[in-house]
């Protein structure tokens, strides 16, 4: 069955495509409007929009070499103090732009005077509006309530936004841009070939116990395919680092659950490691989205081809929000409109 969210999911490529004609010129400048000096940088944002951020912040640390946090929009509104030097980037990122828990949590931290830039899918929304700087992610309009390519914009501007601060430093950044350009053309694959992650979806949804495990940026992966599958499909799905899962979550494991691995290649040793173990013990069935060839540690086990972080990142988030779109229609749940929920969450 179709449905908007499945349609949406299949829009990324192209999105992808205008954000880099949008925003990279042909001499490999970036057109983007940032502070000349960020020492540090602060991500704040509600759901998927959080798991965007979880996904940028480490790679601002390890490619830009920027200490950067990130908090839940609703938990930033309660903290006390903030961490705010002369060069800080306050970056709030949403969808519409007009979620409470972030616009707040904004209004709260341009009272102290600090720098602020949005990345939001809304021009002339309210944060657009209060903001330093913005940065359209320019999706389209998104109409399904469970997100899926607004975040996949938005993590990509986040990178634009890491590949300028780069530059700035006077790196050569043309090799990540080289892989930037690929990247539509790598979605394309994935979504002209799903087969697999049919077949994965038809194996999760015959299970209420299910797990995701991913390391690094592919544990807030991890989160967002639990949090598209609680919001489509109902079901109590939990997602951990693998090397956390082992020190008590994995007690929740036996015949009757799954766990999704996402292996990528740089932790793969370590992840396939915890999974043949957790197998040994618990005999889940088990499904792996991998960007390693010839992986066999899973019943059914998707391929991500590519070598690029960059690339796997986008993959893997793309073939969880497919599965979870599948998993729904085959739990005869209809994705569009998800039990109690609203697009934009408001006071
Ligand atoms: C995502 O699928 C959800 N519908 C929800 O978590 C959403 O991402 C969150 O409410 C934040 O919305 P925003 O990006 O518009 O601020």
């Amino acid at each position: 069955m179709s449905s908007i969210m499945k349609k949406e999911i299949f829009e990324e490529p192209s999105v992808i495509q205008n954000l880099i004609k949008n925003y990279v010129e042909q001499n490999r400048e970036i057109k983007l409007k940032l502070p000349d000096k960020v020492d540090n940088i602060v991500i704040v944002a509600s759901g998927s929009s959080y798991n965007c951020a979880a996904i940028a912040a480490p790679l601002f640390i390890e490619y830009a070499g920027i200490p950067c946090a990130y908090e839940y929009s609703s938990e930033f509104i309660l903290q006390k103090k903030h961490f705010i030097t002369e060069n800080s980037l306050y970056i709030f990122v949403s969808q519409s732009g007009e979620t409470s828990d972030t616009l707040n949590a904004l209004k709260k931290i341009k009272e102290k005077g600090v720098k602020t830039m949005c990345i939001t899918n809304a021009k002339d929304s309210a944060m657009w509006k209060l903001c330093d700087y913005q940065i359209l992610s320019d999706a389209g309009e998104e109409k399904s309530i469970a997100s899926t390519k607004a975040l996949t914009a938005q993590i990509f501007c986040s990178i634009l936004v890491m590949l300028k601060l780069i530059a700035k430093k006077g790196e050569d950044i043309s090799g990540y841009l080289n892989t930037m350009r690929r990247l539509s053309e790598y979605l394309e694959s994935i979504t002209n070939d799903f087969e697999k992650i049919s077949q994965a979806a038809n194996l999760t949804a015959q299970y209420n116990n299910i797990s995701i495990l991913g390391n690094k940026n592919y544990y807030p992966i991890a989160k967002e395919g639990a949090l598209k599958m609680k919001e489509t499909c109902y079901l109590n799905v939990m997602a951990y680092p693998f090397g956390e899962f082992m020190h008590g979550h994995v007690a929740v494991l036996n015949q009757k659950s799954i766990v999704i691995a996402i292996i990528d290649e740089e932790n793969a040793e370590f992840a396939i490691k915890n999974l043949e173990k957790i197998k040994k013990q618990y005999n889940p069935k088990v499904i792996t989205i991998t960007s390693v060839e010839n992986v066999k540690s899973g019943d059914i086990n998707i391929y991500i081809k590519t070598k690029r972080k960059m690339k796997a990142i986008f993959g893997s988030l793309l073939s969880l929000q497919l599965m979870a779109c599948e998993m729904a229609n085959l739990l005869d749940k209809n994705p569009d409109s998800p039990r109690g929920l609203t697009k934009v969450v408001k006071d």
